[in-house]
């Protein structure tokens, strides 16, 4: 955790508010593997890391709530009563959306003041949205003793994502920022909701994260989009979620569906198998197995999902080309945002400059490259 960046949340919270606040950080995420297949009620591979939001939060004696952006600079002012989201809303409406979905669950919430800041770099694919929303949900249980578990928190937060933000998402983010455990990724079954954590250490290997540094506009459409085709043809199948289906089932409806959502419907099937195949490689310490079936979901998500885009694609055309990278993929929703890359730490220096000089001659345009640690899920910020 980053305590410059606390220490600027809380004194400027105290020098617009004059309390104390209550302090919580919430952590984003990478994933190892499993790319669009949570909201198929199938597998995906998390780990919260220590890049995230923090907030500051304090009851309000005032009739109305205010909401300061520190990084943006910009604020907003509500009334409890009758929460919509704005129009042309952004960060507001993951605030507004978490208190609306609060509130829908007939919890009372009083007015508050919240200031948050925060160190993921945006549209990088690492959930600083989820963070966002579970820090939110987390401070006000906390301020208001609504009595929420974190279970309780995660569907909250998604629920604001659906109804305010407009994305379908899945439960990865939300639950892998809440529920992170140091040095672990979780095995997710986001059908049960439930996960097994895994102690990831390479040795001489680590996972480093490429950002493109574009995020494609209409993301938000084609997400839901996907997400909709999925949903018919598991409907079509007769299984409540791509989850239960084999390719074998897909192949019977081969000529009733079209073949860009057949290839589809098959992503998910075949990705959702690479993630239990993935945590196998995870526990046989078989990194270059591991690093195929990465390499194997970027091919799947841009051939068959097609959810990439060429930015994404030419990183990971860099990293085949150095033997020295075992897998790499991109990361998140897609079109822009993060690779994930699974090198040798003796290579990492020299891969990233390389990288870093084709994507700047190809494009124009920088690359950032970051290393992240794995960390604990949304907490109470202590201090004295
Ligand atoms: C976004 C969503 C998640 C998940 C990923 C793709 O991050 O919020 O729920 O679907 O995309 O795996």
């Amino acid at each position: 955790m980053n305590t410059a960046l606390i220490n600027t949340i809380k004194n400027s919270f105290i020098a617009k508010f004059q309390i104390e606040p209550v302090m919580v950080f919430s952590p984003g995420r990478i994933n190892i593997i499993g790319e669009h297949t949570d909201y198929n009620d199938g597998f995906v591979f998390p780990a919260a890391v220590n890049k995230g939001i923090v907030i500051a939060i304090g009851k309000s004696d005032s009739s109305i709530s205010t909401a300061f952006a520190f990084d943006k600079q910009e604020t907003i002012a509500f009334s409890l009563k009758n929460i919509k989201p704005l129009a042309q809303g952004s960060w507001q409406n993951y605030i507004l959306g978490v208190v609306a979905e609060i509130q829908n669950r007939s919890k009372i919430v009083g007015n508050f003041n919240i200031l948050f800041g925060g160190n993921i770099p945006s549209g990088a694919g690492m959930s600083s949205s989820a963070a966002l929303e579970n820090s939110v949900v987390f401070g006000l249980n906390e301020i208001f003793n609504l009595g929420l578990s974190k279970h309780d928190m995660i569907l909250i937060s998604q629920k604001a994502e659906h109804n305010y933000v407009g994305v379908k998402c899945g439960i990865m983010d939300q639950y892998a920022s809440m529920f992170g455990i140091e040095n672990n990724a979780l095995l997710l079954d986001c059908r049960t909701v439930k996960s097994k954590p895994f102690e990831i250490d390479f040795k001489n290997h680590e996972l480093i994260l490429i950002n493109t540094n574009v995020k494609h506009s209409l993301s938000d459409s084609a997400y839901n989009d996907r997400r909709s085709v999925c949903e018919s043809i598991a409907g079509m199948l007769n299984v409540k979620a791509l989850r239960d289906a084999t390719e074998y089932d897909l192949e019977s409806i081969k000529d009733k569906v079209t073949d860009e959502n057949y290839q589809k419907a098959l992503y998910v099937i075949q990705e959702n198998d690479r993630v239990i195949k993935a945590s196998k490689a995870i526990e046989n310490r078989d990194l270059k197995a591991l690093g195929s079936l990465i390499y194997a979901s970027h091919d799947g998500l841009q051939n068959q999902y097609k959810v990439s885009c060429k930015e994404l694609d030419f990183l990971v055309e860099q990293a085949k080309l150095n033997s020295h990278v075992l897998g790499a993929r991109m990361m998140g929703g897609g079109f822009g945002g993060c690779t994930i890359n699974l090198i040798a730490k003796t290579e990492t220096e020299s891969f990233k400059s390389q990288v870093s000089e084709s994507y700047k001659n190809k494009f124009n345009l920088n690359c950032s490259i970051y290393s992240v640690e794995l960390s604990n899920g949304t907490g109470l910020i202590k201090y004295n």
